[in-house]
C-alpha cells in the first residue's frame, strides 16, 4: 500500500463536486486501502477522494467503533435527524478545529468496493464523520459551517 499526499487548503479540487463511480475494479480497490492506509497514518477518522486529489465519489470512514472501516462509494443521505453540535478538524486544515453542528442520525445508501448496495444508519460520532466526508465529495468544507473556531489553548490536555 502506498501513503498518499494529502491535499491542504485552499486548492480548488477540495471544493469541486466529484464524479461517480461506474467502474469498480482493481483501481477502485487500490485506492481505497492507499486511503485507508493513508487517513491513519495520518491519525484521521475519515478522508474523501478529493482529499488525495481524485475527483470520484469515494471515502473511507473509521471511527474505530463496531463498524470498522466502512468503504463509501457513491453514498446518498437518505434521511436525517435530530442535531448535535461538536468540536471538529479536516486532514486538509492541519490545526484548525471548530464547532459544527450536524443531524444526530443519518441514514445512508451507498455501493461497496465491488457495486453492492448497502444502509448504514448511523448516530453521534459516527453519523458526523460519515456526514463531513459526503460533504467533501459534494465540494462543501467543514470550515462553511463552523459556528465557532477553537484557539490552540482551548486544545491543549
Ligand atoms: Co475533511
Amino acid at each position: 500500500m502506498t501513503i498518499l499526499t494529502i491535499i491542504e487548503h485552499p486548492n480548488e479540487v477540495l471544493e469541486t463536486p466529484c464524479e461517480k463511480v461506474t467502474t469498480f475494479d482493481k483501481n477502485l480497490v487500490k485506492l481505497l486501502n492507499n486511503m485507508y492506509e493513508t487517513m491513519i497514518a495520518a491519525d484521521g477518522v475519515g478522508l474523501a477522494a478529493p482529499q488525495v486529489g481524485i475527483l470520484q465519489q469515494v471515502a473511507v470512514v473509521d471511527v474505530e467503533d463496531e463498524n470498522g472501516r466502512i468503504d463509501l462509494i457513491n453514498p446518498i443521505v437518505m434521511e436525517t435527524k435530530g442535531e448535535q453540535t461538536d468540536i471538529e478538524g479536516c486532514l486538509s486544515f492541519p490545526n484548525l478545529y471548530g464547532d459544527v453542528t450536524r443531524p444526530s442520525y443519518a441514514k445512508i445508501k451507498a455501493q461497496n468496493k465491488r457495486g453492492k448496495y448497502f444502509i448504514i444508519e448511523a448516530r453521534g460520532f459516527l453519523a458526523r464523520a460519515l456526514l463531513h466526508e459526503i460533504d467533501h465529495l459534494n465540494g462543501v468544507l467543514f470550515t462553511s459551517k463552523v459556528s465557532r473556531y477553537y484557539e490552540e489553548s482551548e486544545l491543549e490536555g
